[in-house]
């Protein structure tokens, strides 16, 4: 008898298109997947045991051995550095990180402030570019920021690039592409090799080169 492999999986946007892949490669998931407010669903037939988290979190059940392996951003994995290895670009959710702000604004030059979500990401960026910025961290609408002053840029994912042009902010630099990768705890794939090679092996073929 093979053990449960655990699969941390990100609730909300990425979600649907990650559970269409393992369908595309052979999972059968029920349909209670779609449509629970279940946090741990597991699949008897296919050995599998779901674990449903905030995709900012993925990376941190994958780290402690919680989950053995994970649907994670790459906005995620650098902003977090966990202990975790990458192993499969699954190549969906692509969007990118990106510095925005009001149109023709020039940063503060005393103390300029970039409001964003992601504080390492941004912090690593903008010392990459010799400016020292204050960084003040938000949970989300990172947009609203630059409109009522509280800060002069923001470091945000840019997806359709939508939430950009409604809210009158253009984007100034592109810093990373993003796309959601398959990870893994490193003891879980001493123990269970066999298992999460199948799954990378099956991801691969659907994913392509
Ligand atoms: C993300 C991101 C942007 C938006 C980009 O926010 O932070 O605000 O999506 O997408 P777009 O380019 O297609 O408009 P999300 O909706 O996930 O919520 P949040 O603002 O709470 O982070």
């Amino acid at each position: 008898m093979k053990d449960v492999l655990t699969i941390a999986m990100p609730k909300g946007r990425i979600f649907e298109e990650a559970a269409e892949l393992l369908r595309k490669a052979g999972y059968k998931l029920p349909p209670e997947f779609d449509d629970s407010r279940k946090l741990i669903i597991d699949v008897a037939e296919e050995n599998l045991r779901f674990i449903l988290a905030k995709p900012m979190d993925v990376a941190t059940y994958v780290e402690h051995g919680v989950a053995d392996v994970g649907i994670a951003g790459k906005d995620v994995l650098l902003e977090e550095e966990r202990d975790v290895y990458e192993l499969l670009d699954l190549k969906i959710s692509y969007c990118y990180l990106a510095v925005a702000g009001l149109p023709d604004t020039k940063m503060n030059e005393v103390a300029p402030r970039v409001a964003t979500k992601y504080p390492n990401v941004a912090e690593a960026y903008f010392r990459e570019q010799g400016e020292q910025v204050e960084i003040i961290k938000l949970n989300g609408s990172i947009e609203l920021a630059p409109l009522i002053g509280l800060s002069d840029r923001i470091v945000d994912i840019v997806s359709t690039g939508r939430t950009l042009k409604e809210n009158g902010l253009v984007e100034y630099e592109r810093i990373v592409d993003v796309t959601s990768r398959l990870v893994v705890n490193p003891v879980s794939y001493r123990i269970k090799d066999a298992q999460i090679d199948d799954l990378v092996a099956r991801l691969h073929e659907v994913v392509g080169v």
